[in-house]
């Protein structure tokens, strides 16, 4: 796909630290339990830096990975055990072709809010498809746009104040602008961290796309995947006006 954004070095070097501190981890344990139940080889897209992925290994999953990142798989690389280097490759999931088939493939955690036009997102989808084995499923989950930032969006919200090493002090501080019509929030996201006794200052701007209910049913229904169940929580309770995830399972069509 034509790329929308590539995550600087800084970001896939902080991501465990503020992801550990913000997101409370419920989605891994969601995705694991799925891991857990698949009987052969699976796919995890959008691996990053192996938040989830590096568990499921350990467990023993038949696990590979692919991300469109190199600063990302650079990093996933660097705190993993070289015999497990060839389970993880840079590619875009839009155009990828692996020689292997999964039972079970995932992008947890916002994967698809990356890919921003329609072509593309189709194209994803039916590459997913071609990848699964007849019966296998196709994971993914997005968030449920919040209105309130929908209408304002976000205005210098520092999410991540604290120490990266001991002594070493990291702040994250957010910018989201949305644009309704096109769906999309212009995010930036400026990091200010301690290094070699110096305050390094970096911002980056990238842009996210936001989708509602009937958009994801109605895309999925134009590619080669079926929707065979719509959760609104890691629980995997049922959608309901308050609902802050959208999670979806899909299988092949005619599978
Ligand atoms: C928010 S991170 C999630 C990483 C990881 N799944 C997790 O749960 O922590 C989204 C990841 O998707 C990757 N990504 C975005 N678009 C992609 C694409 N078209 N193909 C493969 N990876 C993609 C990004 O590089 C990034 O590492």
């Amino acid at each position: 796909m034509e790329k929308d954004f590539e995550y600087p070095d800084y970001f896939a070097r902080f991501y465990d630290i503020l992801y550990a501190h913000i997101r409370e981890g419920k989605d891994c344990a969601f995705y694991l339990d799925e891991i857990a139940k698949a009987t052969g080889r699976i796919l995890e897209i959008g691996v990053g830096t192996g938040r989830c992925f590096k568990t499921a290994l350990n467990k023993g999953a038949d696990i590979y990975g692919v991300d469109i990142s190199k600063p990302m798989v650079d990093q996933l690389k660097s705190t993993l055990d070289k015999k497990y280097h060839h389970r993880i490759k840079q590619l875009d999931a839009v155009n990828m072709k692996l020689n292997q088939t999964f039972d079970l493939i995932i992008a947890p955690f916002r994967v698809f809010s990356h890919v921003l036009n329609e072509k593309d997102q189709i194209r994803f989808l039916n590459t997913v498809s071609s990848h699964l084995n007849p019966g296998g499923r196709f994971i993914f989950d997005l968030f449920v746009p919040n209105p309130i930032i929908l209408a304002y969006g976000i205005q210098n919200q520092t999410d991540f104040e604290g120490e990266y090493e001991p002594g070493k002090r990291l702040t994250r501080t957010v910018n989201s602008v949305p644009d309704i019509v096109n769906q999309l929030f212009n995010i930036t996201m400026i990091f200010a961290w301690d290094e070699n006794n110096t305050l390094v200052k970096k911002s980056w701007g990238f842009k996210m796309r936001f989708f509602f209910k009937y958009e994801i049913e109605y895309l999925i229904r134009l590619s080669e995947l079926n929707l065979v169940a719509f959760y609104g929580d890691f629980d995997k309770n049922p959608l309901t006006k308050d609902s802050r995830e959208f999670i979806m399972v899909c299988e092949r069509k005619n599978a």
